[in-house]
């Protein structure tokens, strides 16, 4: 009987979608439902901090799956609906409304929350964080009135979203002031030489940037945000605020549940949590390393390859996540194209034109590569890519020559792996 119930995923987004479709993809044939709390059907939020902030369109252009896309597909979608609690032992779902859903197993795959400042004033009016399609209009609508009255944007974060934000907001015409901090930019991510690079390139695009910014409270007028002082005293005045400090993965319901969770739902490399029955994969979790370490990546390429991952285990197979992580951002017209994850480096150099920027870094580990930040270099972006997928690694001479072809490390290895050497 328990059989019958369907598979339930949790989390209508990037990896939500991917768990179902995948699902479907690798021959599940039963019962599959998408909740999700937004009203919208499944959308990209990638654009939402960059052309869709100063050229928004209509809702469906940001469309990941359309209703008849996944109906198509028998992935029947309830959104606008709250999942308040899981029964483990009851497979049951509690809504909100008092309604209770049941479930053969279960994706959670619900995504993070924006952090909050907790400090004076967070709460006024024009204070505002970047997550949904309507923070995103929100914001766009913000920086237009910032412009037209001459009034500065402050972005707090000088993360992904607050430098994109940045960027569309100075493409708009608003004054910008962005306040950091730690002492560079995109520090979860970045290494010292992209964040300098992004450092000039905002400051050459006219952003009041302060890095080590100890924002101290947000200065009102009527309820209205008016300012943002520092600590140590500089007051920096406002039309509007954007937070872009971070997120926080949403595990609630999981921890709740009782399922371990650690800075996000903890999950194996086949996004399997620590109940059987139960997957995630995106945002909302943190993969358990083979070494023993904790994993937190958030991205698109993470969503989709844990969401498949994910679909696997609930067909009762292992896929482990292989693949390098990626990411990228769009500020100006530096495209930042990031594959592998270079924390622990101890060597780095570039190959291309530092100063415009366009140039890539190639981090390196006791001689061997780690990872690659190109910034508008998209075809050493794609080589690093493969050569990473495969275990490869040029020599640092070798990434820092611009004429030597990185493609060809990957040419003279094959010939050895099609021998079976
Ligand atoms: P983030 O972690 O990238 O950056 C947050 C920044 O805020 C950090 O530089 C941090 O040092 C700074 N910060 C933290 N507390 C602060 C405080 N009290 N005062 C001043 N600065 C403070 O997070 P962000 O930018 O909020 O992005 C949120 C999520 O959206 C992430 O998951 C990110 O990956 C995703 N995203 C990704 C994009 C991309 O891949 N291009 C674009 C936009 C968002």
């Amino acid at each position: 009987m328990g059989s019958q119930a369907p598979i339930v995923i949790v989390g209508a987004g990037q990896a939500g979608v991917q768990i179902a479709e995948s699902l479907r993809q690798q021959g599940y044939d039963g019962g599959l439902l998408l909740v999700g709390e937004e009203p919208h059907p499944p959308y990209q939020r990638p654009p939402l901090s960059k052309k869709w902030l100063t050229e928004p369109g209509a809702s469906q252009a940001l469309s990941l799956r359309g209703p008849e896309a996944l109906s198509r597909r028998r992935i029947e979608l309830r959104l606008d609906t709250r999942v308040l609690a899981i029964d483990r032992a009851g497979s049951r779902l509690q809504l909100a409304g008092g309604e209770e859903l049941r479930y053969g197993q279960l994706a959670l795959a619900t995504g993070a929350r924006p952090r909050t400042l907790s400090l004076p004033g967070a709460q006024l009016e024009g204070v505002l964080a970047l997550r949904t399609i309507g923070d995103s209009l929100r914001i766009g609508a913000a920086i237009r009135r910032c412009a037209a009255e001459q009034r500065p944007l402050v972005v707090i974060g000088g993360g992904f979203i607050g430098l994109e934000v940045a960027a569309g907001a100075r493409k708009l015409g608003a004054e910008v002031t962005v306040l950091e901090g730690l002492p560079r930019l995109m520090s979860r991510v970045a290494a010292p030489i992209v964040s300098e690079a992004f450092e000039r390139v905002h400051r050459a695009h006219g952003v009041n940037l302060v890095l080590g910014a100890q924002v101290a409270e947000l200065v009102g007028h009527e309820g209205r945000v008016q300012a943002v002082r520092c600590a140590d005293g500089r007051e920096f005045p406002a039309g509007a605020v954007v937070v872009g400090i971070g997120v926080a993965a949403d595990d609630a319901l999981a921890a709740a549940a009782g399922l371990a969770c650690e800075r996000g739902i903890v999950v194996d490399e086949c996004a399997r949590s620590s109940d059987p029955a139960i997957v995630a994969a995106g945002d909302c979790s943190a993969r358990r390393l083979a070494d023993g370490r904790l994993l937190r990546l958030e991205s698109v390429h993470n969503a989709v390859e844990q969401g498949q991952s994910a679909a696997a285990a609930l067909m009762g197979h292992e896929r482990p996540f292989r693949s390098t992580p990626w990411f990228w951002s769009d500020q100006y017209d530096v495209k930042l194209q990031m594959v592998g994850l270079s924390h622990g480096f101890d060597q780095v150099v570039t190959r291309g034109d530092l100063e415009r920027p366009a140039f890539s870094a190639f981090y390196f580990r006791a001689g061997r590569l780690l990872a690659v930040d190109s910034l508008s270099r998209v075809q050493d972006h794609m080589k690093s890519k493969r050569l990473l997928d495969a275990g490869l690694s040029p020599t640092p001479a070798q990434a820092a020559d611009a004429n030597f072809d990185l493609q060809s490390v990957l040419q003279q290895a094959r010939p050895a792996t099609a021998d079976g050497a």
